[in-house]
């Protein structure tokens, strides 16, 4: 496929907003349409690109777009994903692919059969330092993966529509929301399935299981320990640790906080001023086009992001009952 791609963008929050600045980055890709049930979202968006404002899927999907990219919160995503496919379209859907297990092999069923590419915005396999990470191991520069670190600590995002983040059935919670980044991240690296979680997890005034500890073993003995949390102070920001031993060497970063810097206001709160934000969006989301270009295969296939969902879902799980889960037989809804 050559020449111009037309998008159509469903769900007009956050994560929305940053895909349609990365768009502008992305040449032959033109936002023609925004959808969003809460009034005045969509027009935000939609504006600036000159694109039109619609009511719902149906309504982007009469517009005739080539991509529909998802950008709804979890509950929402199959629904979507499977109508977008079965028009006929692309799909682009943000992670985690879907909320449940249930749900996520209604997408995989869909993907199997749609002449469309469907590809999962698992983004931190295009964070610049992640990624960089991975060439390192992928060239052989740290030997084989045999243990990962990898923190990511935050407040409680205070932005969701209807605080769909802040309740644990729509978003899952940190180990969910944010630990499906660093689960689905490990797995890229390692290069092996999850077989073992175990996790711990404590409560905090923002919700169950607000921080966790969750311990992973790969089908080729590699072990990980991945940490979240949306309970850490919020002047704090986002912070991220990772470490990556091999058999020959060991490499690791940290970024204090995410942002790549912060607003000092005379007077009124500290603002994390992120300038840098969209270059990893940039890049996947690019990635996703050219992919669609080519024909495809997709950069992050549904499959893989399902492993990644089901390995944090198991880590709920073991949170809840106190016991190791071995994914090679767990069956879950
Ligand atoms: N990759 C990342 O780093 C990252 C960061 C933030 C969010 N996300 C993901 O992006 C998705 C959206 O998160 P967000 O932070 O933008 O949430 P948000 O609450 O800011 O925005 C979601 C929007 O979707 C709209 N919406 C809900 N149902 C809809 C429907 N059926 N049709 C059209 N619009 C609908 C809501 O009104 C809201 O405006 C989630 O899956 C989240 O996990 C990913």
């Amino acid at each position: 496929m050559t020449g111009e791609l037309t998008v159509g963008l469903l769900g007009a929050g956050v994560i929305a907003g940053v895909h349609a600045h990365a768009y502008r980055a992305c040449p032959g890709v033109r936002l023609v349409g925004v959808a969003d049930p809460v009034p005045g979202k969509a027009g935000r968006i939609a504006g600036p690109h000159g694109a039109a404002v619609v009511a719902d899927l149906e309504a982007l999907l009469a517009l005739g777009v080539d991509v529909v990219d998802v950008c709804t919160p979890p509950a929402t995503h199959a629904d979507a994903v499977v109508a977008a496919l079965a028009a006929g379209r692309h799909v682009l859907c943000e992670k985690p692919v879907t909320r449940t297990l249930d749900e996520a092999r209604r997408v995989l069923a869909a993907a199997q059969t749609a002449p469309g590419l469907l590809s999962i915005g698992q983004v931190a396999r295009y964070a610049p330092d992640h990624r960089a990470a991975r060439d390192v191991v992928a060239s052989g520069g740290i030997g084989a993966v045999r243990l990962v670190t990898h923190s990511s600590t935050s407040a409680m995002p205070g932005w969701s529509e209807a605080g769909w983040l802040a309740d644990p059935t729509s978003s899952g919670g940190p180990l969910v929301d944010q630990g499906v980044h660093a689960f689905d991240y490990v797995r890229w690296v390692v290069g092996s399935p999850a077989v073992r979680v175990h996790c711990v997890a404590a409560d905090s005034g923002v919700g169950p299981a607000t921080y966790a500890l969750a311990t992973v073993r790969y089908a080729d003995g590699a072990i990980a320990h991945v940490e979240c949390s949306w309970a850490h102070p919020a002047s704090r920001g986002f912070t991220l640790r990772a470490e990556l031993v091999g058999t020959t060497g060991r490499l690791s970063w940290a970024n204090d906080q995410m942002m790549a810097g912060v607003l000092h206001r005379r007077e009124g709160d500290t603002e994390w001023w992120d300038a840098l934000g969209d270059r990893e969006f940039t890049a996947e989301l690019g990635a996703f086009f050219d992919a669609v270009r080519a024909g495809g295969p997709p950069p992050v296939p549904a499959v893989e992001a399902v492993e990644s969902l089901r390995t944090a879902l198991a880590a709920l799980e073991s949170a809840r009952t106190g016991r190791t889960v071995d994914l090679t037989t767990w069956e879950v809804r």
